[in-house]
């Protein structure tokens, strides 16, 4: 239909588009063409911005696994391109003095945790609703990402939102809630933003009307092999689990995958006995349709119910019931439901059973066809009485050959460098899984930069996880460096972080030489206590006082060497 020159600029241009502005594309020519014709619901979305009366903007991400980051860069990049001063900055980047002298101000967040902000933009959400700051000044916006699959969806933005509203700040556009599936969403909530810069913000857009969402792509796998790599004396379960799948499968070294659990039959079948529900009924639970026995089987949490869920339960069942975190069985038993119907009440106020995310611990290039994980059984005693944490109960028990559901999280944040580049990878316990990964790739792709592991446990005998995959990995010259600490092997106790300091100087050497440094495993207190001693390393051996050295992890942190994925 083009001519070819045209057809060439045309490819060209699509070719080098960002899918962000392939979707902003899509919507002017759809817009050009629906106006030609006549249709009054056409919308021309940022096409149709007048001249920009704004000349500066402040665009503000939080993010934990790069999403808000690729949008808000995506965007930054385009409202330059319509001649307009950003600045880009990540919340934790942020100097949080300046937040008061702000004039236009777009905030792009995520929600992590129980409906929390990501880490990367804790302290900002502290600030804001810690201090009472005016900003009468700020004209501002928020884009949320989240997940629908969780009980508190966009929970971080929508506090944002109401908090900076509370603190005179006016919105010209209103809060738009992405689900997993965003891009569209996203594009729309920045054309409203172009729009509003057109009027200096002086009146509020209506609200972008949200695309139904499309859900997230999930996998159906096998399991190939499901074995515990501790030894029987060992305290811990740590299961290796491989998953086959049949066609096509994308994921990269550093992303996760998510898997939502099943209830167990037996309480399954106790709450209906209990409760005299009957199993077959239809119900209708966050739009879709279930009978009881399935929506309680595997879509509605019914396990460890926050005390926000206990108190609609008290009012329902219109008794007192101390603020905690109880089962539903357990709350069933105590403080009964009147009949059936009572029950059905009760299921309302009932939330989506989160998903539970395991890092990736297989390789695309070495581990073709398959996913790995690294599943700890997470156990503990509850008066006195032996339990253990939902999913990872669930995954431990999956024999082989049987089906498994699960999606990939893609963590943009936690990649791998150039291969020429040299890691430093810190991991003890479950925290070797993406190591795992990413030492496995760079052998398969044969990366010329080092490799340098820490893993740590607690005993060298029963608790060495991938011990073989790794002294040959060490043997074969593929881990340049090999550091271990076993806590239980000696009457102190010794950690990642104590192989670390015995490492300075090396450590040092390393870190100046460019090398990339990641930490995966438990959040607290592990990355603390590593992140504490590598300032302590910089401090050392780079001759610096306690702040400069603070400012070389931040510099380090901004120029994407120093990742975390920690949980
Ligand atoms: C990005 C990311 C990557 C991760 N990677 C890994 C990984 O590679 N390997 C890995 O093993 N884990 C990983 N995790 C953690 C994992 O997602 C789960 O959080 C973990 O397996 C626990 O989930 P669960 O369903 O087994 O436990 P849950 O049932 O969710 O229980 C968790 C905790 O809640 C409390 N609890 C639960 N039920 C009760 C009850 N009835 N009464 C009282 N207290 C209760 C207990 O303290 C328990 O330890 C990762 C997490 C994230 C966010
Ligand atoms: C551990 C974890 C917890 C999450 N909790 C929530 C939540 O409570 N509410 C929600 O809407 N989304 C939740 N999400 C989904 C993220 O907000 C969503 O994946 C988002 O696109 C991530 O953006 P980011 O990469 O910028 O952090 C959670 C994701 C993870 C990994």
């Amino acid at each position: 239909m083009l001519a070819e020159h045209r057809l060439k600029v045309f490819q060209d241009l699509v070719t080098k588009s960002s899918r962000e502005e392939l979707i902003w594309m899509n919507g002017f020519l759809a817009g050009m063409v629906s106006a030609e014709a006549g249709d009054p619901a056409a919308t021309m979305p940022v096409a149709a911005t007048p001249a920009i009366a704004v000349n500066k903007i402040s665009i503000l991400y939080g993010t934990e696994t790069g999403n808000s980051k690729k949008v808000a860069t995506e965007f930054a990049t385009q409202a330059k391109k319509s001649g307009v001063t950003v600045k880009l900055t990540s919340l934790d980047q942020y100097r949080l003095n300046d937040l008061a002298k702000e004039e236009y101000a777009f905030f792009v967040i995520s929600t992590q945790g129980d409906g929390e902000p990501p880490l990367t933009a804790k302290k900002f959400y502290d600030h804001i609703h810690q201090q009472n700051i005016a900003l009468d000044k700020m004209k501002y916006s928020v884009l949320a990402l989240g997940d629908t699959s969780y009980p508190l969806f966009c929970k971080a933005g929508e506090d944002v939102d109401a908090q900076l509203t509370k603190l005179g700040a006016k919105c010209v556009v209103p809060l738009q809630k992405c689900d997993t599936d965003y891009a569209e969403d996203a594009a729309a909530w920045f054309s409203q933003v172009m729009r509003s810069l057109s009027t200096g913000g002086s009146s509020a857009s209506p609200a972008p009307v949200a695309k139904p969402s499309k859900g997230k792509k999930n996998y159906t796998g096998t399991i190939l092999t499901n074995l515990n790599l501790n030894d029987r004396d060992s305290n811990k379960q740590t299961h290796h689990i491989e998953i086959g799948v049949d066609g096509e499968l994308h994921y990269e070294p550093g992303d996760s995958i998510g898997f939502i659990p099943r209830n167990k039959k037996e309480t399954v079948e106790a709450i209906l006995a209990v409760t005299g529900a009957d199993g077959d009924a239809l119900i209708e639970f966050r739009k879709e349709k279930y009978t009881i026995a399935e929506a309680l089987t595997s879509k509605i949490n019914i396990i460890h119910l926050p005390e926000r869920v206990v108190k609609q339960y008290a009012a329902i069942v219109q008794q007192e019931i101390p603020d905690t975190r109880i089962d539903l069985l357990d709350l069933l038993r105590i403080y009964p439901v009147k009949d059936a119907a009572q029950f059905g009440e009760v299921l309302k106020v009932l939330e989506p059973m989160a998903p539970r995310l395991y890092s990736v611990s297989s390789s695309p290039e070495a581990h073709s066809g398959e996913v790995h994980i690294t599943v700890a059984r997470d156990k503990f005693s509850i008066n006195n009485e032996i339990k253990y944490g939902l999913c990872s109960d669930y995954l431990s028990q999956l024999g082989v050959d049987t089906a498994v559901e699960f999606y990939v999280h893609k963590n943009s944040q936690f990649k791998l460098p150039a291969p020429d580049k040299d890691v430093i990878m810190i991991g003890p316990g479950t925290g070797i899984a993406p190591f795992r990964s990413f030492i496995a790739e760079r052998d398969a792709v044969g990366a010329t930069g080092r490799n340098w592991l820490f893993f740590g446990d607690q005993r060298f005998t029963s608790d060495f996880l991938y011990q073989t995959e790794i002294q040959n990995w060490a043997d074969t010259g593929v881990l340049t460096r090999v550091n271990l600490a076993f806590s239980r092997d000696q009457k102190s106790k010794l950690y990642v972080q104590h192989k670390m300091l015995e490492q300075a100087a090396a450590l040092w050497n390393w870190i100046e030489e460019g090398s990339y440094i990641y930490i995966c495993g438990a959040k607290a207190p592990m990355s603390t206590d590593v992140e504490n001693t590598l300032l302590q390393v910089i401090e050392r051996y780079g001759g610096k006082t306690v702040a400069e050295a603070q400012a070389y992890l931040d510099k380090l942190r901004e120029e994407g060497r120093y990742l975390l994925d920690v949980y």
